[in-house]
């Protein structure tokens, strides 16, 4: 059975007592949410430890927001798989639009990083969606497709639910204007069959979730579409009170 995912991803915020207190506040808000639903919490670097000393063996999963794709060397400044796999984390969000967009991160560099966390143990949440500029003249479609096919591009996947497609358009991201559930569905229903045509039935078992401005409020709406499977938060993410909120909304 697939199960829905919240997920948080605090960007490049929370100092490490910060990231202790959000923590904690999620932990003590989760206490009654029903077990079928994948809660993951993705804190910078710096408070990896911080976070992954609080969730033990909770049922909240670590992620990280970036890796590279060596296992270890010259490699100044990058972080590998393996050492995130050491500092707790089950996933990695791979290739954010703001990775793309700011830090010049292509498709390549997105899939190489794929290949080397799944093989590394880690699962992985890869992140593809358009511009407004390219919404605009119509070429959403063409551009997730492109992402898509670029991150699933000779993947051998052993488990499809270790990997996570979140559709983010890049205009909704942290500007309060979310996708409609409608607008939503429709790429979703693309990616689902780009996975379709290449995994087959386990395609199914490949979790597509939302992002982009996702809040208490609108969640509910846009967990009624089919092919949405939960969602990938970022403001909303950043206070224990409406992230919990999601997560409940999801689970029930
Ligand atoms: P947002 O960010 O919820 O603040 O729009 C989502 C994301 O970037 O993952």
């Amino acid at each position: 059975m697939k199960k829905m995912m919240v997920a948080g991803n605090w960007k490049m915020n929370m100092l490490r007592y910060q990231a202790k207190d959000l923590t904690q506040d999620i932990l003590s808000g989760l206490v009654d949410v029903k077990d079928d639903i994948d809660i993951v919490l993705a804190p910078p670097f710096t408070a990896l430890d911080v976070v992954s000393g609080l969730i033990g063996n909770s049922r909240v999963m670590l992620a990280a927001q970036n890796v590279f794709w060596e296992d270890r060397g010259a490699f100044t400044g990058e972080i590998s798989p393996a050492m995130l796999v050491d500092a707790g984390c089950k996933w990695v969000i791979i290739g954010h639009s703001e990775r793309r967009g700011i830090l010049g991160e292509t498709d390549t560099v997105v899939r190489k990083k794929i290949k080397a966390s799944l093989s590394d143990g880690l699962n992985v949440i890869v992140c593809v969606g358009e511009t407004l500029q390219e919404r605009e003249v119509g070429k959403t479609i063409k551009i997730v497709q492109s992402q898509v096919e670029s991150a699933l591009m000779d993947l051998e996947l052993d488990d499809p639910q270790r990997f996570v497609i979140a559709y983010e358009p890049v205009w909704a991201i942290g500007t309060g204007e979310n996708a409609t559930p409608k607008e939503a569905e429709d790429v979703h229903v693309t990616i689902r069959e780009i996975t379709g045509s290449i995994f087959a039935q386990d395609s199914e078992l490949i979790r597509i979730i939302y992002g982009g401005s996702v809040n208490g409020d609108n969640i509910d709406e846009l967990l009624h579409m089919e092919n949405i499977d939960g969602a990938l938060i970022g403001g909303a993410g950043l206070d224990a009170d409406s992230f919990v909120k999601i997560v409940k909304i999801a689970g029930e």
